[in-house]
């Protein structure tokens, strides 16, 4: 019988069955209603980077140099400012200094290829081009291998401020920018070995709360303040105010709690986790690791 039940990649909703037996798609498809759904240009651009990165991809090749067109570029240039001055406001120090420093501007999409080759020298990790969702545990062995799988297309023009699937402006304004902090790059690859390497369905789904809670919608206390750094926020202009709103309870990170919360990634998140720093985070991913008895290397 098909589970009805649907669980979240970094923010892709899933069907539960395709966790056991992943799709692996060799072309582009647009969900029915997806804005670009009638437009063929935009159809035909997709497709093109599609199979690009998807080479790219497999054959280990690194983030494509892209071209990218007056359109998509007039995209960025008119979402990534409105981010910008709520990220000014909202979002933590590290994450503020992490964009600067990978030179990350409203007027230029940047070359995913440069930012892997910073991370690279910085962290140790590394971007790996994705033409799309990947299937749950390629995405997962990519993370434990210190790669972080992104996309390199835009959204469609005619909703700028909407995606109904990760695109560059949420993978780069959201996740690129903490994968220069040491102690959540080492968060994250864990995250992915354990996924990897366990063979339990329950523990696949507690590591998965306790990414969604930080990496895709974690809060951090900085200077005694509420500070965000979750990708799923950062990349929203919706999302970033609405996380530190009254329509919105706050609880203390306490990761026996934070694997026991469901959550619904269709809906505004009303319910988020704050950490007290990123050493916090380390050090609690790693001891939820050993209480699972997951064997990492
Ligand atoms: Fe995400």
């Amino acid at each position: 019988m098909k589970e009805a039940k649907t669980i979240v990649e970094y923010g892709v909703e899933m069907d539960a069955g395709k966790m056991v037996a992943p799709d692996d798609t060799t072309e582009l498809t647009l969900d029915p209603g997806h804005p670009g759904e009638n437009d063929a240009e935009y159809i035909a651009r997709r497709k093109y980077l599609f199979d690009l990165t998807r080479k790219h991809r497999l054959e280990k090749l690194g983030p494509p140099i892209i071209e990218y067109t007056p359109e998509e570029t007039r995209i960025w240039r008119e979402v990534s400012p409105k981010l910008h001055e709520l990220h000014e406001q909202y979002a933590c120090d590290m994450y503020l200094k992490a964009k600067k420093d990978l030179a990350i501007t409203d007027r230029q999409i940047p070359q995913l290829r440069t930012i892997s080759e910073r991370l690279e020298r910085e962290t140790n990790m590394h971007l790996v081009p994705a033409e799309g969702p990947l299937p749950y545990r390629t995405f997962y062995s990519y993370i434990a291998e210190r790669g972080f799988p992104v996309t390199q297309f835009l959204r469609h023009g005619s909703h700028p401020e909407f995606t109904p699937e990760p695109d560059m402006i949420h993978d780069c304004l959201g996740h690129v920018p903490p994968l220069m902090n040491r102690d959540y790059a080492e968060v994250l690859t864990l995250i992915g070995k354990a996924a990897s390497a366990t063979p339990h369905g329950d523990q696949v789904l507690a590591l998965k709360r306790y990414s969604w809670f930080s990496i895709e919608f974690g809060l951090i206390r900085e200077s005694a303040e509420t500070k965000i750094f979750g990708a799923g926020i950062l990349s929203s202009t919706g999302e970033i105010p609405f996380s530190l709103s009254a329509d919105v309870e706050r609880r203390p990170f306490v990761t026996e709690d934070v694997i026991a919360t469901d959550y619904d990634p269709s809906r505004m998140q009303d319910v988020l986790f704050i950490i007290p720093s990123f050493p916090f985070l380390r050090a609690e991913i790693e001891g939820l690791v050993r209480r699972f008895g997951i064997a990492v290397k």
